[in-house]
């Protein structure tokens, strides 16, 4: 164990703790700072109580301070808060090392290794009210949390604030969005802290649905970096019955502190004991790599309790949907009237000529998808209700179970199954929470009946119930719900627009991706900075995976001729990286299928790349820069790497050192041209094949804006025969 305490810590059982916490008046057992370490030391935690019985704690990487000495506790409406006058009656500490197998992820096996810290805190002046924190020393963090035990002088209550803070040591690097209550789809800002008053302006762009904080705040996952070298990332794992957590900002002290999404009336969580707030988490350390390897959000999520996974798949697909951004020629709608209701028949409306979920077409997406090895498609614009979804806060947009005159659900499902293809569901409901949960047995009998296995939900506009929001507790609470009844149907799910993920995918296998950011729709409204996929992967993507549909070959736009002009601010082959770099067990290929056909050779890779994997190696990374990553396919002998950059072109160093040693294999290299970059000749790409070892190193140009990616195969002689060694 590796626990220091001034003072003897008790050796009780957690039941004699609890007895004896009933017995000892809230005399200052253990006044002392309580000092632990992280499993391999690199980290150094200490607790302690001021002088008025306040929490504060500290946090240090190899002697750097991480979190300066900061304090913890809680306001609790219409009573005494959980601030001050605590006094310590009980300490517990263990350590764990055990590992676990994720239904699916980056990692076959995840390790799950801490040293733990279990503090009981009771108030004299309240009766012996008493709290636990819990803390938790992972080798790449730091997790803890708020624990309200049942006991008499605590039953119900109301948060009115959570007040942890987290005392920066300094005027750090930063990758923020402003903190909102309602959307996360803001583009990042890369600045020093103090400067983001005067960036904050600027940086909250206008988002739909949007309700910016009125206090200086930024969301999490929160990216830093300060000028000792050091990565430090706040965020929050299993987010359940509680408000989603923002970090308000003292930009001239450095502090951050927990700003609670707050409900319709103002109040931030109900709570009844046994209770206890996520975790918060600091993943820290001196190299940007390890911030994206690390699990330590996960491994504060509980297990599944499902007893039967076999059903939750890895998903690779198209979809009836870039059409509906880009090309002009198709809309969700099927009716030229603006003004519907649910209960009139939608068999009268006048076809407005251009509806995209037809029979025929979905019919030729199944032929695309059969074709080239797709599992499914996602079809959006199915059902009734798209004439006036959007911006009239109305409870009754869709029903989730009727399709449009020109769409038949029997005879697409038919055609798919008989060609091996899914098609995903789409309840879009335009934000009415309330009317989704009236329907959605009925919605996900539907689906049952009709041989959908996976559904994309969306949460455009403001919320229904009115006042609350998308990050509040009542929502977390929805998000779950629709997750976890969707399990009872063996129904996955992938959400859009939902509150950021905080590994919630440990627990509720079948939500497997989410939106919640910016993502690849941006990019036909406005662009995307070529940074922003540099930055994603160490803050949205922290708390699981993200549907950001990548895969869009005709980068510029104008190709389109529907009177933009806008582009993809990628070239081609970043869009091919983007299937290694941005991890989800959940991947489109956006594109539309005549754009694919234009590019048969770099499709390829987009058939070929796997999308659940036995291990991944995060090969070189600096967020707001480049990534590059290395991932061997799950169960087979097949790796993937991708590498991306910003606007900067840079020669990426790819190490091959984790193929097994002695043995050849073959690399198919998607490069940029030397003459592309993300705004000139984006489509211009070489591919060439190579046999590489687990000592090939790779120098890769890559172009501004660009990327690479490989493809590594096992091959006989006779395959190799002729090709080049790097
Ligand atoms: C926003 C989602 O992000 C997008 O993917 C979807 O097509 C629209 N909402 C309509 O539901
Ligand atoms: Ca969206």
């Amino acid at each position: 164990m590796n626990f220091q305490s001034t003072k003897m810590l008790l050796r009780l059982s957690v039941s004699k703790k609890i007895a004896l916490l009933l017995f000892v008046c809230a005399s200052p057992l253990w006044i002392q700072a309580q000092v632990m370490t992280s499993p391999n030391k690199n980290l150094t935690f200490q607790f302690e109580l001021t002088a008025n019985g306040t929490p504060t704690y500290q946090l240090s990487f190899k002697g750097k301070p991480v979190v300066k000495t900061s304090t913890l506790g809680l306001e609790i409406k219409n009573a005494p808060s959980f601030m001050d006058g605590f006094s310590i009656t009980n300490s517990a500490q263990k350590s764990v090392d055990d590992s676990w197998n994720p239904v699916m992820g980056e990692e076959k096996t995840i390790r799950n290794t801490y040293n733990e810290l279990v503090v009981t805190l009771a108030q004299a002046k309240n009766n012996n009210r008493y709290i636990r924190i819990r803390f938790r020393l992972f080798n790449d963090g730091l997790g803890f949390r708020y624990e309200f035990p049942k006991q008499n002088d605590l039953n119900y209550f109301v948060i009115k604030e959570e007040h942890s803070e987290f005392q920066l040591a300094g005027d750090h690097k930063i990758f923020w969005i402003p903190g909102d209550y309602d959307t996360n789809e803001y583009a990042y800002t890369t600045s020093k802290i103090s400067e983001i008053p005067s960036l904050m302006k600027k940086a909250t762009i206008e988002i739909n649905s949007q309700f910016p904080i009125k206090n200086l705040a930024v969301q999490t996952p929160s990216m830093m970096k300060s000028s000792d070298g050091l990565y430090i990332n706040i965020h929050e794992a299993a987010l359940i019955n509680y408000p989603a957590m923002s970090l308000n900002l003292d930009a001239t002290t450095f502090k951050m502190s927990s700003h609670l999404t707050p409900d319709a009336v103002g109040n931030k969580g109900y709570m009844q004991t046994d209770a206890q707030t996520p975790w918060r988490t600091i993943v820290v350390s001196d190299k940007a790599t390890d911030i994206l390897a690390s699990k330590l959000i996960l491994n504060l999520n509980e297990p599944t309790s499902y007893k039967d996974v076999s059903w939750i798949k890895p998903v690779k697909y198209i979809g009836i949907w870039w059409e509906y951004f880009v090309a002009g020629k198709s809309t969700w709608a099927y009716g030229k009237e603006n003004n519907v209701k649910l209960d009139q028949d939608f068999t009268k409306l006048t076809p407005n000529g251009k509806h995209g979920a037809t029979t025929e077409h979905a019919k030729e997406y199944i032929d695309f998808a059969s074709a080239n090895g797709f599992d499914a498609i996602l079809i959006e614009g199915w059902n009734i209700g798209w004439e006036d979804w959007i911006n009239n806060w109305k409870e009754e947009v869709f029903d989730f179970v009727t399709a449009y005159p020109d769409f038949d659900v029997k005879a697409v499902q038919a055609y798919a199954a008989s060609k091996g293809v899914k098609i995903i569901m789409h309840h879009e409901t335009s934000g009415a929470a309330t009317n989704y949960e009236r329907r959605l047995d009925r919605a996900f009998e539907f689906m049952n009946e009709n041989g959908y296995d996976a559904v994309k939900t969306g949460y455009v506009g403001q919320i229904i119930p009115r006042g609350e929001h998308h990050d509040g507790q009542w929502m977390v609470n929805h998000y779950i719900h629709v997750a976890n009844r969707a399990a009872d149907y063996k129904i996955m799910i992938n959400s859009h627009e939902a509150v950021r993920p905080t590994g919630l995918n440990r627990t509720y296998p079948n939500w497997i991706a989410q939106e919640s950011a910016r993502g690849t729709e941006f990019e036909a409204m406005g662009g995307l900075a070529p940074e922003h996929t540099t930055i994603l992967p160490f803050t949205r993507l922290m708390g699981g995976p993200m549907d950001y549909t990548p895969g869009i070959f005709q980068t510029d736009l104008t190709y389109y001729k529907t009177g933009g002009n806008q582009r993809v601010n990628t070239t081609l082959v970043k869009q091919l990286a983007y299937y290694v770099t941005m991890y989800s067990p959940l991947q489109m290929a956006a594109d539309l299928p005549e754009n694919y056909n234009r590019f048969p050779d770099a499709f390829q890779f987009i058939k070929d790349v796997a999308v659940d994997w036995d291990n991944s190696y995060i090969l070189e990374a600096e967020p707001g820069d480049y990534i590059s990553i290395a991932r061997k396919a799950k169960g087979k002998n097949e790796w993937f790497v991708g590498g991306i950059t910003d606007e900067n072109s840079r020669t990426a160093t790819l190490t091959f050192d984790y193929l097994p040693k002695g043995k050849k294999f073959i690399a198919t290299i998607y490069a940029d041209a030397k003459d592309a970059n993300w705004n000139e000749k984006p489509q211009n790409y070489t591919i060439r094949k190579v046999v590489v070892t687990s000592k090939s190193v790779l120098k890769q140009y890559i172009a501004p804006g660009g990327g690479v990616a490989i493809s590594i195969k096992e091959g006989t002689a006779s395959d190799m025969k002729g090709l080049g060694k790097l």
